[in-house]
């Protein structure tokens, strides 16, 4: 168990002084200068990366998280050693959370390699947090274990329930139309979100936790429980325990566990769960750092096959907390069991199929429906092709008007989001109700750096007119929590040159989501004459920094939106693996 016989623990991986000897004392004496015991020294340790911040409100009861993982740990038999990382509040950013995750993988990656650790509980929760400490652990490839924060629970306004944020849109569609007054979006902003924990719906943060459930790297039922259930407190205690045995599991690292059938498990429970189009970009660029590919093709085979089998919003009724009650990710796991690689290995030693095995029999059917009887046939996201997305775009048809999903429509095109805010309330916006609003230069490579901006609001004159849904086309992202017929992560994006940038308005646009295509219905010499009338500007390049580091390195929203030098090789390009 100690660094005399194992090698690990506190003198793992010792600073650099030239004397190895004098290295340990060294270290010894600095930590014995927290009081630390001799005794506790010699533990193997478990780090506890965790993104507690003053500017991040769904991390706010981390501190007891911490405490509960500790206790497990301790109960284990290794010492706890918890440490910071960089936090990403989803509210709390500019221009975007999207742009600071992989600088706060990097942090992960870093911190677990460099500092003496045999294993690490990774705590976190809002949108970005989770897939940045995915990255980071299978780019360190230390055996790692997640632990989410949960979602919050639900309030009430007027006797109606209230959860972050798909009702934050829902209330402030209604405020843009007139519906409801200054008074009372006052007092719905202050309940929307009134607990601690992830946004109490089926968007990013929750997608991302079942995600990490199903590919194997929670304990079974980690995703749902809510964030201030003692239920949570006592996940995040079992969690120190299995970090505990992870030590020196080297089949159970984390390029061991995030395999290709793994993948494969998560992307049918994305279809089936109706998750969160951010969800594609984060697994692929979690899949990238272990060499893996996710593609939208791939997508696309898996959807038709795999149906949506949990009625919560955005796309359904239900909260978070209901799906919990209902049985959780395990019982839609079990579901989805015919569908399923049960081979895969978890992160508790069991196989998926283990796990299904032992997940108790009752499940709420008002939330998680039967594979007979689904909430639909097919799975809640769709990949688009063509001329204006040659390498894809994104729908999230479970949450999209099926009236609108075969159609031609005029394009009312925005060439920013400043542009966007700037007109889409105009009165004067020449735009109607079967028009396809196109926003341009909202991507990866933009200033902006993908924003969730592809929801565009409806135009106020025609909310204003009853008007609740339009075709959406941009290269930006979109809440989880968000709904309506947006097609978003257009691949390449406006301001690396691609296609979108030479929408105009006026011209027409074919959408077909039965034949998974976007067209852009100019000739292609016209496209060419727009393309040499004004080439791509580039965008101003950062001088220095991290914004600097972000534009030379940015991938398109196919390849996850990480930076190339963070991805592994390809195993055709090391022949190993
Ligand atoms: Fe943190 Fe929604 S804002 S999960």
């Amino acid at each position: 168990m100690n660094d005399k016989t194992t090698g690990r623990g506190l003198l793992s991986g010792l600073t650099s002084t030239g004397d190895r000897a004098l290295s340990a004392f060294l270290r010894r004496s600095f930590a014995s200068s927290m009081g630390y015991s001799r005794d506790m020294l010699d533990r193997p340790i478990v780090g506890v990366a965790h993104s507690a911040s003053g500017f991040n409100s769904c991390h706010r009861h981390f501190p007891e998280l911490i405490e509960a993982v500790e206790r497990g740990v301790l109960a284990a038999g290794a010492l706890p050693i918890a440490f910071p990382t960089i936090s990403l509040g989803e509210l709390f950013l500019s221009p975007t959370s999207l742009k600071f995750r992989n600088l706060m993988s990097i942090d992960v990656e870093e911190m677990i390699r460099a500092q003496p650790m045999d294993a690490v509980v990774l705590i976190g929760g809002c949108d970005k947090t989770v897939p940045a400490q995915l990255m980071g652990a299978a780019s360190a490839d230390v055996p790692a274990i997640q632990l989410v924060a949960g979602p919050m629970s639900t309030s009430r306004h007027r006797g109606e329930r209230l959860g972050a944020c798909t009702d934050c849109r829902r209330f402030w569609a209604k405020f843009r139309a007139g519906e409801i007054e200054r008074d009372e979006i006052d007092a719905v902003e202050q309940r929307l979100a009134s607990t601690a924990g992830t946004c109490a719906v089926m968007g990013t943060a929750s997608t991302m936790a079942a995600l990490a459930e199903a590919l194997g790297m929670t304990p079974a039922g980690g995703a749902a429980i809510p964030a201030v259930d003692a239920d949570r407190l006592r996940m995040a205690e079992e969690t120190g325990r299995v970090a505990v045995s992870l030590i020196g599991a080297d089949h159970l690292r984390p390029s061991r566990i995030m395999t290709e059938p793994a993948f494969e498990n998560a992307l049918r429970l994305l279809l089936a769960i109706g998750g969160s189009t951010n969800a594609i970009i984060h697994l692929t660029a979690i899949a990238g750092r272990l060499g893996l590919d996710v593609s939208l093709r791939r997508l696309n085979e898996l959807t038709d096959s795999t149906p949506v089998l949990v009625d919560l919003k955005p796309t359904g009724a239900g909260y978070m907390e209901d799906l919990h009650a209902a049985g959780g990710i395990p019982a839609v796991l079990r579901e989805l069991r015919d569908l399923l690689r049960l081979d895969c290995v978890t992160v508790t030693g069991e196989t998926l199929g283990d796990r299904i095995e032992r997940t108790p029999a009752w499940v709420d059917r008002a939330i998680i429906r039967p594979i007979s009887a689904p909430v639909r046939d097919n799975g809640g996201l769709v990949a688009l092709f063509g001329n204006i997305a040659p390498r894809g775009a994104v729908m999230k048809r479970s949450a999209a008007d099926p009236d609108l999903f075969e159609r031609e429509g005029r394009a009312v095109a925005f060439e920013s989001v400043e542009d966007l805010a700037a007109r889409i309330d105009d009165p004067a916006l020449d735009a109607a109700a079967d028009d396809f609003l196109v926003l341009k230069n909202a991507g990866p490579t933009s200033a902006v750096a993908m924003p969730e901006a592809g929801y565009l609001p409806i135009p106020a004159k025609l909310a204003k007119a009853g008007v609740k849904d339009m075709v959406r086309i941009s290269d930006a992202r979109m809440s989880g929590a968000a709904y309506g017929t947006v097609v978003l992560h257009v691949a390449p994006d406006a301001a690396s040159g691609g296609p979108l940038a030479l929408v105009r308005s006026g011209d027409r646009i074919r959408l077909s989501v039965r034949n998974r295509s976007l067209e852009l219905m100019v000739d292609q010499l016209e496209l060419d004459r727009r393309r040499a009338e004004s080439p791509p500007s580039a965008a101003a390049r950062p001088q220095r920094g991290y914004s600097r580091l972000y534009q030379e390195q940015i991938l398109q929203a196919d390849e996850g939106c990480d930076f190339e030098f963070l991805r592994a090789p390809k195993e055709a390009e090391t022949g190993e693996r």
